[in-house]
């Protein structure tokens, strides 16, 4: 039977690097604290004016190049963010205009960390179903521009950046699982307090600083360990395969002191787990998209190897995934 699979990958991530040590002077942190309780070394971040879209459209360039397809074989385009250029129209949108892609329908998929890894499991229904062949998803995000740069808390743990792939249907190994999950009584761990309906930007909300990521951090580690465990083993069973099977985990990098704990959770050696945290922190949906990009990149994916994705962020929501490719 013929399953949907990645046919072309891509990404990209701004130039500008932000340290460790350029953190030192903007809070009271040190290197050591965010090494030790993050895994965290640097991050990207955009250049002033630089938005979602920027970001998405080059990683898509890339993506479509990798898969040898046109902008017009598109029909489908779907974004995963939570920092889209404004309200709307959508960065879906946007991207399918500047690619010139004509035939795509487009919408984005809200759903913060794990949005890429629902991007693809929506996508994937369109192609199996016959409804479209060829579907661009994309993960991109501009962390920076919520994210409050007084608050040690949180500006020590995101970035910027956009990761893209094109699925089709395969011959050969593609897709096999996929399992997705929410709990929004738990809504209240990780927001964005205004700029919504419920409260407009006004004097009030800027001066309480409630336009930036508040997380209550401590809880949502505990969280994110057991539901991480639980959707890779979930996904897994529903593929028939077990952690042994695995080639290449491409875990959400939140913390990498989390995805240490999900591998030894799940009996998953250390060496199957791919990390880019050190270089980008989280960038939310764009994690999980430039992980599996550059694990392909770095030829730490081959051909017939099985891949998991594993996400879990705000709403909460969790998703994984189980390719083989
Ligand atoms: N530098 C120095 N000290 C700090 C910093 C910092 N940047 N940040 C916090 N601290 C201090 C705290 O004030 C606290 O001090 P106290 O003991 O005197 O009160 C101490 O360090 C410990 O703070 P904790 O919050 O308990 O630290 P923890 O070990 O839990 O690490 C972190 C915090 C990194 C946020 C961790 O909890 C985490 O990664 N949580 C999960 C995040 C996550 O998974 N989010 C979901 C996905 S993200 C998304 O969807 C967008």
């Amino acid at each position: 039977m013929e399953r949907v699979g990645i046919i072309g990958i891509g990404e990209y991530l701004p130039k500008r690097v932000l340290t460790n040590q350029d953190l030192e002077k903007m809070v009271d942190t040190s290197d050591e604290w965010i090494i030790t309780r993050t895994g965290i070394k640097e991050r990207r971040l955009v250049e002033k004016g630089e938005a979602t879209s920027d970001l998405a459209i080059r990683a898509a360039k890339e993506a479509l190049q990798d898969a040898k397809l046109k902008s017009q074989d598109l029909e489908l385009i779907i974004v995963a963010t939570v920092t889209p250029d404004m309200q709307f129209p959508s960065v879906s949108c946007l991207v399918q205009s500047a690619l010139e892609a004509r035939n795509a329908s487009c919408f984005d998929i809200s759903a913060a960390c794990a949005g890429f890894v629902y991007a693809i499991v929506v996508a994937q229904q369109f192609i199996v179903t016959g409804i479209y062949k060829n579907a661009l998803v994309i993960g991109a995000e501009v962390l920076s521009s919520v994210t409050d740069w007084q608050d040690r808390s949180t500006c020590v743990l995101f970035g910027d950046g956009a990761g893209a792939v094109v699925l089709s249907r395969v011959k050969r190994g593609g897709i096999i699982s996929v399992y997705l999950g929410a709990d929004g009584t738990m809504a209240d761990l990780l927001m964005i307090p205004a700029g919504g309906s419920r409260s407009p930007a006004s004097f009030y909300t800027i001066e309480n600083r409630m336009h930036y990521i508040k997380m209550r951090g401590n809880e949502l580690f505990k969280i994110a360990v057991k539901i991480m465990a639980e959707a890779a083993q979930i996904a897994l069973k529903k593929a028939g395969l077990s952690c042994k099977d695995v080639d290449c985990f491409i875990p959400h990098q939140a913390n990498l002191r989390i995805i240490s704990a999900v591998a030894k959770k799940i009996g998953l050696d250390e060496d199957k787990v791919y990390l880019n945290i050190h270089k980008y922190g989280n960038i939310s949906s764009a994690s999980t998209a430039t992980a599996l990009c550059e694990a392909v990149k770095e030829k730490r994916i081959k051909k017939g190897d099985i891949v998991v994705l594993d996400a879990f962020g705000a709403g909460l929501v969790w998703g994984a995934c189980v390719i083989e490719w």
